[in-house]
């Protein structure tokens, strides 16, 4: 693994997730999901009892489950039904992606910019993963997905800490005057990278996603065996960035490079395809999660 710098960085990052109360981002039907996941016992019937005690997250999770994301043969139209047909982890993955939408909320950061912005991003890059997963490794698809829509949630620890500060790296990045990261640094002592990163660690989810939120920004340095998830996102950003979707607190490039497509072994043919395919299900995944 790589290591990131200092002690200082660690310091500021294990003070953020004592102060920002880490687990209490997610809803707590979530975060008992995320728990019961992982225990070896847990039978199928529990979580889908648990998830039942929220009406609000289980209309959301059957509206997922019954999009052409999943694609399931009939209507599902119970929670013990979708929990049967998905399997543990994927019941796990939809509930946190279910349980977003309230956690990137709140006012805006300036004249143009607000919470809702990285929400819509988390959306669009996380759909983009999906897809490009599923043309280079299905089994994948699921769990790179999530990866894609946690990938800068360290942005929404930091508009917890202090809205002010990210105002500033807001106003910063806006005129210019340095990248997302280095307005972070100077701002926090530590960035988005590793906010997200502590965060998504603390929530109990698979590497995958804390890797991808630590190295999202340059993933292709990472050894070829943590490698994969991030570059699916990372190209997904710039796929997104292509179709006229720029986020401002990111590199806006849409170029993808031929080391990023050897990442997951895809020609360029194949991703001028999956290019073609993104318009519709951009609009999908906006329609499930933003709208
Ligand atoms: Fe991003
Ligand atoms: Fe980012």
């Amino acid at each position: 693994m790589m290591t990131f710098d200092t002690s200082s960085r660690d310091a500021v990052v294990t003070a953020a997730l004592r102060r920002a109360s880490s687990l209490a981002m997610l809803p707590e039907t979530a975060t008992r999901v995320i728990q019961l996941a992982s225990d070896p016992n847990v039978t199928m019937g529990r979580l889908a009892e648990v998830i039942e005690t929220s009406p609000e997250l289980c209309a959301r999770i059957l509206r997922i489950v019954n999009s052409a994301f999943y694609g399931f043969p009939g209507e599902v139209r119970s929670i013990q039904r979708a929990t049967t047909l998905m399997g543990l982890e994927s019941v796990r993955n939809v509930t946190v992606a279910a349980s977003l939408t309230r956690v990137f909320q709140g006012r805006s950061l300036s004249a143009t910019f607000s919470p809702k912005d990285i929400w819509t991003h988390s959306v669009a890059v996380g759909t983009a993963t999906r897809l490009l997963a599923e043309a280079a490794v299905p089994t994948l698809a699921e769990e790179a997905f999530l990866a894609g829509m946690l990938h800068d949630i360290g942005l929404m620890m930091e508009l917890q800490m202090d809205r002010a500060k990210l105002s500033s790296v807001v106003a910063v990045v806006e005129a210019g005057q340095a990248d997302v990261l280095g307005a972070e640094e100077a701002a926090f002592g530590a960035t988005h990278q590793d906010f997200g990163a502590a965060l998504l660690t603390a929530w109990g989810l698979p590497s995958s996603l804390s890797i991808t939120a630590q190295y999202h920004h340059s993933p292709l340095p990472l050894p070829a065996q943590h490698r994969l998830v991030p570059a699916l996102v990372y190209t997904a950003e710039r796929l997104v960035a292509g179709v006229d979707r720029v986020f401002l607190l990111d590199d806006r490039s849409s170029i993808v490079s031929d080391d990023l497509l050897e990442c997951f072994s895809m020609s360029r043919d194949r991703l001028v395809a999956v290019t073609a395919e993104l318009p519709a299900a951009l609009d999908e995944g906006s329609r499930l999660f933003v709208q």
